[in-house]
């Protein structure tokens, strides 16, 4: 049977390791017990939650005192099984709630010492029937406990704290005990800390003998997504939840406004709006309080089922958003003619994020974006995929979104964002090919140079949309700058250019490394972020209506500007193995490099 005392016990001695052990916690051990939040850089407060102890019974455990909740109710049994679990006093467990659901009674206790309950050890139990289902308990030892009537009063430093918080008390105040990570009990005023204006929320522990701040709880919930991360490429690639995925370098005020006071709870904000039917009517709100956006997409029902429609919605909103912070920090900026309301006075022309219409009823099968000049909202299309039943949605099939989002890069930086400059068969190809390239260089997370398959969920093909898969493989994919002579197509066309960026990338990861940040830092050296650089770079230099080899040159150049052409002749190699040498024109090959190079 499982013994209750010697689980304590455990924690107990966890607490005193921790206490004498000045080795840093395991990462994942401090992501379930700490939490360190940055109020303003003058303050850093790491908050301190002791480690739970969680069992469940299955059909449940036997126990003398589950008997007791249909008899006296779950105050009383609750109170008296944790009390024996735990080997406590029932007088050190303190009934905060509980109620009757359909499936179980649930009781919420905290610990408590001289009638002072603790704001951080924790028990909860379940009862189902006559038995115990789940405990779960994170009290800690009262060995180092501080005195229980305060010796410090709330009026000596609320002044000082509201100034430390950047807010106002607003007369909620409690006195409890607060478990501390070294193992010690303070005894805390509980006070609570609300700027309106600033949208911050605190509640303030503040030790009652010191008048010292010990912790904080954020009432304000962090934005949070349920998505097809990035770096993945469709839904059967695994859904998370993500916190705060917004760059603040990128979105100074994140995805949802236009200023600290200005913030939607809305698929609505500064670089994107993204809406089912209307933009002023069919976005997608938060699914709780805060800017939480947690919807998942289920794949076993229609794209249209179910919450698959908020899903989806907040997957679109979710990648433009990224995709306009990873393109900023390589140079998408407001002054480079990217798509935001606020231009927050940087530059280029305002007014225009990007609006992003999700399951769109104009088509099928395809996505499409509009590049109107800077100044004016570019405007996405994605639609529903009939090819399979249930039908899928290309919404959660990220190399959609994002290829359909470098549409608007490729289109506002070549040129001078006009939306004119890439109006030709051949510079509209190559628009393809750099949105297939940037769809896959978003969902790299290694060095490994893998074959990359476009549209391979949507259309439930492993083939996917195109005709080959891009590969450094000749034989895989056979493109070379000769074939855009029997090729008519901008997709085909794409294509040539697209697997010569693959080239290209998998030249320059194997020469210069990967770096792994690459999404949220474009600091560093390493191959993946030096081919972003030239990618971006290469879009601004290049003429307009560009060719593949005035393309080309501008890569070379854009690495003789950012790198004093420490990577051409990588660039150039690579080219060069498709048949973009040196002496390629009119869709003849040449695998010529120049002279410094061979
Ligand atoms: C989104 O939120 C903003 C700010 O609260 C509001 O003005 C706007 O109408 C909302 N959009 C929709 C479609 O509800
Ligand atoms: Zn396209």
């Amino acid at each position: 049977m499982f013994s209750f005392g010697k689980m304590l016990n455990a924690v107990v001695l966890a607490l005193a390791c921790s206490s004498v052990n000045a080795v840093p916690w395991d990462a994942t051990v401090k992501y379930s017990t700490h939490r360190t939040r940055e109020i303003s850089p003058a303050l850093t407060i790491e908050a301190y939650h002791p480690p739970t102890t969680y069992k469940t019974f299955g059909k449940g455990l036997d126990d003398a005192h589950a008997a007791r909740v249909k008899r006296e109710g779950i105050e009383a049994a609750s109170t008296a099984f944790v009390a024996s679990q735990l080997g406590l006093d029932e007088s050190a467990v303190n009934f905060k709630s509980g109620y009757e659901s359909e499936s179980a009674h649930y009781g919420y206790m905290r610990q408590a010492h001289d009638n002072v309950p603790f704001v951080n050890a924790v028990a909860n139990v379940a009862f189902k029937d006559d038995k115990v289902v789940s405990f779960g308990n994170s009290f800690v030892s009262t060995d180092n406990i501080a005195a229980s009537t305060p010796t410090v009063e709330i009026d000596s430093f609320i002044s000082d704290i509201e100034a430390q918080l950047d807010g106002k008390f607003n007369d909620y105040s409690s006195l409890e005990y607060l478990a501390k990570a070294d193992g010690t009990v303070a005894l805390v005023h509980v006070v609570q800390i609300r700027n309106e204006d600033t949208n911050a929320w605190y509640e303030a522990m503040v030790d009652a003998h010191s008048g010292e701040l010990v912790s904080i709880t954020d009432f304000v919930a962090d934005a949070s997504y349920t998505v097809v991360p990035i770096s993945k490429q469709d839904p059967t690639d695994g859904i998370e939840t993500l916190s705060n995925p917004a760059l603040t370098a990128a979105s100074p005020y994140g995805w949802h406004g236009t200023s600290s006071t200005s913030t939607t709870t809305n698929t609505s904000g500064n670089n994107v709006v993204a809406y089912k039917g209307s933009s002023t009517s069919g976005t997608t709100s938060q699914s709780s309080s805060g800017q939480v956006f947690n919807y998942r997409y289920d794949t076993s029902v229609a794209p249209t089922s179910g919450s698959n429609v908020q899903a989806a919605t907040v997957n679109s909103f979710y990648i433009m958003n990224s995709l306009h912070d990873i393109s900023y920090l390589y140079g998408f900026t407001e002054a480079a003619y990217n798509f935001q309301t606020s231009n927050f006075g940087k530059g280029g022309v305002a007014n225009d994020r990007v609006l992003m219409s999700v399951q769109d009823s104009s088509g099928t099968n395809n996505a499409n974006f509009a590049t109107p000049p800077d100044g004016q909202s570019g405007q996405c299309r994605m639609y529903i995929w009939t090819y399979t039943n249930p039908r899928r949605d290309g919404d959660v099939e990220n190399d959609i979104p994002v290829h359909e989002g470098t549409h608007g890069i490729t289109n506002r930086v070549t040129g001078g964002g006009t939306g004119r400059c890439l109006q030709t068969t051949e510079s509209g190809g190559m628009g393809e090919g750099w949105s297939d390239a940037m769809a896959e260089w978003t969902e790299q997370t290694s060095a490994t140079i893998s074959d990359f398959t476009m549209g391979g969920w949507v259309t439930g093909s492993t083939a996917g949309i195109r005709s080959y898969p891009y590969s450094t493989n000749a034989r895989t994919n056979p493109l070379r700058y000769s074939t855009i002579r029997t090729l008519n197509e901008v997709h085909d066309i794409g294509e040539v250019w697209a697997n010569m960026l693959h080239n290209v990338y998998a030249l320059l990861v194997g020469e210069y490394g990967f770096s792994a940040d690459f999404k949220t830092s474009a600091a560093s050296d390493a191959g993946n972020v030096v081919y972003m650089h030239l990618f971006i770079d290469a879009l601004a230099l290049q003429p307009c209506n560009p060719t593949l080899p005035t393309a080309r040159d501008a890569w070379i150049q854009a690495d003789e500007n950012r790198y004093g052409g420490e990577h051409v002749c990588t660039v150039w190699t690579a080219f060069a193995s498709r048949g973009l040498g040196v002496n390629a024109r009119s869709y003849t090959d040449d695998t010529t490099v120049p002279a410094e190079c061979r």
